[in-house]
């Protein structure tokens, strides 16, 4: 009884220092020798607890069917495995206080490895008091009581933090998606490995040409003219005009064909404004596709017949291939680009992520909770700057000499930069940027005299200005010299 009692408190008082551990202040930049040397060996102590806790997960779940508890093996298995766990979150968090390792990463790491001890010490705790009554219970009745079958839930959670937790872990040392980089990736190899007579005439070979003339203004996120251009469905429920996209059979009467038909000039032509349209191949091969009764399933091998047909099977066949190996590259070059710039990120603060309207094109975040970003933060993107679409900082250190690097990023659209001590002057850079078209200003120190720096921008559509200190006169005259621009007076979005 003394001892288990001994055993409550101390299992108590380890949970208490590990409860404590995410909330201790942001580590500090000078750590001591012995911080480094005791820190560093996380790396190698790590190895103990995931074999250790792999191993009793898969022993205690195979007894936990099988009916036995041998109740002194397990003993010795749990405290290695606890002891283990404990030294290597504490190793792991003086590597944390060195401050080498930074951002939203770590920090998940961090809350993953508390998480996965404190559930360990309870679920030790009830394997070793609770759960021996409940089992004897359960003999007695010959079922099982819910306080058993709460022990295989907990285990798997262990099981699962684990492989989360060294999951974060693994992308900290190797780089965020080490784990599914190589993950194969089916999509777009397969049409070409496919012989052509099998290449399905509207995925493989239309799919991709709307992908990459039309889904920039036809994607889930921007949805011009309520037109989803991203699956056959969705092309056959057609947009917002109520006419077919498609009518099998007849490709003059089909919404989608007749669109793209039209003359230049005509505004109702797609793409729009005289951006680059499908080649007269690939027009041949829609026409020729909806003719024959627009089907998912149909195949080049059933395609265009004659004469005419093998001519464009001829021009097109090779184009089509170099295509195909173009995407493949680029996709690459693009996923290579991600993993860098997302390392660069977690080691300044920021989250940057691709920006899922805009293909190629990435956002720049806060992470939760911020890390200090100020402009030198984003000098240190200088490499990549014409890369950003979205910027967005709210309560930053941002001043207006950071406007100066923002006007670098020549395809920038929004800018967000709420409750920051920007005053105006730097706004003046921003008009270098044409796609600018939103920006968020809302508690800024912006005033009349910085407010009107906005009339230098007149490619931006809506600025959010709640909580500044513009008086109604000025605000007044930025209205009637900038008649597109919308002043708001809302707090307006963050990101
Ligand atoms: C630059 C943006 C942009 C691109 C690129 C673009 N569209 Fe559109 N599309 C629009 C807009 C805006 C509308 C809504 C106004 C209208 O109906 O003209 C629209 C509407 C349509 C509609 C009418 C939907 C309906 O029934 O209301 C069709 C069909 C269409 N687009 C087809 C295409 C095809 C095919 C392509 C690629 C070759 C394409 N679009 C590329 C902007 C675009």
């Amino acid at each position: 009884m003394k001892n288990k009692k001994t055993l409550g408190w101390l299992l108590l008082f380890a949970a208490g220092i590990l409860a404590i551990l995410p909330f201790l202040p942001a580590p500090s930049t000078q750590a001591s020798d012995w911080t480094y040397f005791l820190g560093r060996f996380h790396i190698l102590l790590l190895h103990f607890p995931i074999g250790l806790i792999l191993l009793l997960v898969g022993l205690e779940l195979w007894a936990f069917i099988k009916q036995q508890t041998r109740t002194k093996v397990f003993q010795i298995l749990w405290i290695a495995a606890i002891i283990s766990s404990l030294c290597t979150i504490g190793a792991g968090f003086l590597l944390y206080r060195t401050g080498d390792y930074q951002g939203s990463l770590v920090r998940q790491h961090l809350w993953g490895g508390v998480g996965l001890g404190l559930l360990m010490l309870v679920t030790y705790g009830w394997r070793f008091t609770v759960l021996p009554q409940a089992q004897n219970q359960d003999a007695a009745t010959k079922s099982s009581t819910w306080q058993s079958r709460i022990y295989p839930a907990s285990l798997l959670t262990i099981l699962g933090l684990v492989i989360y937790t060294s999951h974060l872990g693994g992308s900290l040392t190797h780089g965020p998606g080490f784990l599914t980089a190589y993950t194969p990736s089916l999509s777009t190899s397969a049409a070409q490995q496919k012989p052509t007579e099998e290449l399905l005439l509207f995925e493989d070979i239309l799919l991709p040409v709307f992908e990459s003339r039309c889904q920039s203004c036809h994607n889930k996120h921007k949805t011009k003219g309520d037109f989803l251009m991203t699956s056959f469905h969705t092309i056959q429920a057609g947009g917002k005009s109520g006419k077919a996209a498609l009518v099998p059979g007849n490709a003059v009467q089909s919404e989608l064909y007749h669109r793209i038909t039209l003359p230049l000039s005509d505004e109702e032509r797609m793409p729009p404004q005289q951006k680059k349209g499908l080649s007269e191949d690939e027009v041949a091969l829609l026409k020729w596709w909806i003719e024959e009764g627009a089907r998912e399933d149909m195949q080049w091998g059933a395609g265009p017949p004659g004469i005419e047909g093998q001519a464009i099977a001829k021009r097109f066949i090779p184009q089509f291939q170099q295509q195909q190996k173009k995407r493949v590259q680029d996709e690459k070059k693009l996923a290579k680009l991600a993993k860098q710039l997302d390392q660069l990120g977690t080691k300044l603060g920021l989250v940057i992520a691709p920006d899922p309207s805009r293909k190629g094109l990435f956002s720049v975040a806060q992470t939760i909770p911020p890390a200090t970003v100020t402009d030198e933060t984003l000098l240190s993107l200088q490499p990549y700057y014409d890369l950003f679409s979205k910027v967005s900082l709210p309560g930053s250190e941002i001043t207006d000499d950071g406007l100066f690097y923002i006007s670098q990023m020549t395809d920038l659209q929004e800018l967000y930069l709420p409750k920051t001590c920007l005053k105006g002057p730097g706004l003046a850079h921003l008009s270098e940027l044409p796609q600018l078209r939103t920006i968020n200003l809302s508690y800024s120190l912006l005033a009349d005299e910085g407010a009107l720096h906005l009339l230098d921008l007149p490619q931006v559509e809506k600025v959010y200005l709640y909580g500044t200190h513009i008086s109604e006169e000025v605000w007044k005259a930025i209205e009637k010299f900038q008649p597109d621009l919308s002043l708001l007076a809302e707090e307006g979005p963050y990101f």
